[in-house]
């Protein structure tokens, strides 16, 4: 079996026994494990100066963690710069937000390709190579110019933007010939497939036909590669046994006791845009108002932590939320009661399960987002005999596969808030239903399957 070589902006060591946090860090250990090999990427460090030339390794049975600090200016230009202020907004459509600087990019494309010289050493003639996300797609092509010809892959986390939004990139072009220095790129949903082929026909002259296997072979830029949809899950069976087991934990116990029997409507973001906070807050607020019995009898548990926290639009989003929060709490609250819980913190995933569970809504409304785990990771924790119901926005790409939740415009307030009450009073048949199919999906689709099919579909690769 060939050695697997991970690359991605952030890695996630974990000690053996400890579970990891996140999606991408389940997934990719669990692949790592398996085949052996290393994973890539920055420490989560920033260093006064340049960038250091030497990165750090550990070891851990088969697998090495191999990870480089960032200088200040590369930190600045690369990650907050070009990736966070001009991939991250354009990737969730949102122009209006977007950067553009020929000096981030250059930082972008300056950490890409060192982090490129760094690994093409490191590299044995049958790895296979999967970089991950927004923040490397130049990697595969800078590692391809040293010579480089491993079977590389590629994984977008986020959604990928129509052509017509794309274009606001000045290198747009650059980023899509990028990807097409790989042998398999994979997306979350169809959607996000059919904005890249797109752009692929119609703006780079390119070719596509289907895959007997799923997706789409794709001839563009004098390169043949395998583009297809590969929807990321969770730990579907993981979680549901942590679940239960901290149905009853102390922090459950805590937050059940600190509700006094009213019904608890919850939220788990990281404290960004694309997450939809201020329009979740304001639909909150217009539920309370059309549907008055639930005053003093429902509590909305928001936990958001911070992110990005030097990025200009993170600051002024947490400053918003801060006082949305306060205005709706300053109307509605009662001397026993305060409608909304904001809390900029971060728990573990056994605590969240057991916040997760005694949830009679999990309300998830991200004006666009790659996937959203945290949906899938609510219905996950639900107690099959009384679960609670699941309010998606139909711009997360778990809508695409969690249809019986209750499918949401996150733009319009007003049906988020028809859709609380409906979530609120709904027969125990029927969340009953929705759950039993939601979790069958979860069950088939879980984080092993994910892997597996695209580490498959690498393992084919050269596609011809
Ligand atoms: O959604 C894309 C993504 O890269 C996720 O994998 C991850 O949760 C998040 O963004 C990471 O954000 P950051 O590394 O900036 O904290």
């Amino acid at each position: 079996m060939s050695r697997l070589v991970v690359v991605s902006n952030r890695v996630a060591p974990v000690e053996e026994g400890k579970q990891a946090a996140g999606g991408l860090a389940v997934a990719v250990l669990a692949a790592l494990k398996r085949t052996g090999g290393i994973w890539f990427g920055w420490s989560g460090t920033v260093v006064d100066g340049d960038t250091p030339q030497t990165p750090a390794s550990a070891v851990h049975g088969r697998l090495t963690y191999t990870m480089l600090d960032l200088g200040r200016r590369d930190f600045e230009e690369y990650y907050n710069g070009f990736a966070n202020q001009t991939l991250w907004p354009l990737f969730h459509f949102r122009p209006g937000l977007t950067s553009i600087s020929r000096r981030n990019r250059a930082g972008y494309e300056r950490v890409n390709g060192f982090f490129a010289a760094v690994l093409a050493p490191m590299l044995k003639p049958d790895d296979m190579v999967w970089v991950h996300d927004y923040h490397l797609i130049p990697c595969g092509r800078k590692l391809r110019a040293l010579g480089c010809r491993q079977r590389m892959g590629f994984f977008l986390h986020t959604p990928f933007p129509a052509p017509e939004v794309l274009k606001i990139l000045p290198n747009h072009r650059d980023l899509v010939e990028d990807l097409c220095a790989y042998d398999v790129v994979g997306f979350h949903t169809a959607a996000d497939l059919r904005c890249f082929v797109n752009y692929v026909l119609l703006d780079a002259g390119g070719m596509v036909d289907p895959h007997p296997d799923g997706g789409v072979v794709v001839r563009a830029f004098g390169r043949t590669l395998l583009a297809r949809a590969f929807p990321i899950s969770i730990d579907t069976a993981a979680l549901e046994r942590t679940a239960e087991t901290n149905a009853r934990s102390r922090h459950a116990e805590r937050l059940r006791e600190s509700l006094v029997g009213r019904r608890l409507i919850i939220g788990v973001d990281r404290l960004d845009y694309s997450k939809g906070l201020p329009q979740r807050f304001e639909a909150f607020e217009a539920f309370l108002e059309s549907y008055p019995e639930h005053r003093n009898r429902v509590s909305f548990l928001q936990i958001a932590p911070p992110t990005r926290e030097e990025v200009p639009e993170y600051i002024t989003l947490r400053r918003e939320l801060s006082e949305k929060a306060g205005r709706v709490n300053g109307r509605f609250a009662e001397f026993d009661w305060v409608p909304i819980r904001y809390l900029n913190k971060s728990f573990g995933q056994r605590v969240l399960a057991g916040f997760h569970r005694q949830a009679a809504v999990g309300l998830v409304t991200p004006m666009r987002d790659g996937m959203n785990l945290v949906a899938k990771e609510y219905v996950a924790c639900q107690n099959p005999q009384d679960p609670g119901v699941l309010v998606l926005s139909e711009f997360a790409g778990a809508a695409q596969e969690l249809t019986e939740a209750l499918i949401v415009n996150p733009y319009e307030v007003e049906g988020v808030a028809d859709a609380l009450q409906r979530a609120l009073t709904m027969p125990v048949e029927e969340r009953r239903e929705r759950h039993a199919a939601l979790i069958a999906t979860l069950r088939r689709n879980d984080i092993g399957a994910w892997r597996e099919t695209y580490v498959r579909a690498l393992t084919k690769a050269p596609y011809q």
